[in-house]
C-alpha cells in the first residue's frame, strides 16, 4: 500500500513537470491549430507559436493582442505556458484567448514540449 502510494506520488510530479513528449504534444496541438500557426509570421485568429518558448508575451509583429495579454508582462518559460494553457482567463484576466484550457498536465507538458521543438 505504501510503496503503491509512493509510486503514485512520484507518476504525478513527473507528469506536472514540463518534460514532455513533442511528438504526442504535436496530436495535442490540433487542438490550438484551429488559431495558431508554428510558422514565423503566420499569425491566424492567435499570433503565431514560432518560438514562443522563452518569448515576451505580446510581442509578434503585425498582431493586435489584448491590452490585457500585452501589459501582461509575462516571459513563456515552461511554468508560465503551463499555467496559461491550463486556463488562460485565470492567468490572464482579460484575455482574447477564448479557449477553456487544457485540464490534464500531461497534455500541456506533450504541448509545450512540442512548441520547444515544432517539426
Ligand atoms: C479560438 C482560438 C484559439 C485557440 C483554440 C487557442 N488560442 Fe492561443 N491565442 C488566441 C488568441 C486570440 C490569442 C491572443 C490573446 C490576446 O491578445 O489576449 C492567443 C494567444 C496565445 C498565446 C500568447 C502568445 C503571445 O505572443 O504572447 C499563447 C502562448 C497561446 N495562445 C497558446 C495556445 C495554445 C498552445 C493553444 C492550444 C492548446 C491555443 N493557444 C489555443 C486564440 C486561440
Amino acid at each position: 500500500m505504501i510503496a503503491c502510494a509512493l509510486v503514485m506520488g512520484l507518476a504525478t510530479s513527473a507528469a506536472a513537470a514540463p518534460a514532455g513528449d513533442p511528438i504526442a504534444g504535436k496530436s495535442v496541438f490540433a487542438k490550438c491549430a484551429p488559431c495558431h500557426s508554428v510558422i514565423a509570421d503566420q499569425n491566424r485568429i492567435g499570433p503565431t507559436l514560432s518560438g514562443i518558448v522563452g518569448g515576451k508575451a505580446g510581442t509578434v509583429t503585425n498582431y493586435a493582442y489584448s491590452p490585457a495579454l500585452k501589459a501582461s508582462g509575462i516571459i513563456w518559460t515552461m511554468p508560465e505556458l503551463d499555467a496559461y494553457l491550463a486556463n488562460p482567463r485565470a492567468r490572464v484576466p482579460g484575455t482574447r484567448m477564448f479557449f477553456a484550457g487544457l485540464s490534464k498536465a500531461e497534455d500541456r507538458a506533450n504541448l509545450i514540449a512540442f512548441l520547444a521543438k515544432p517539426q
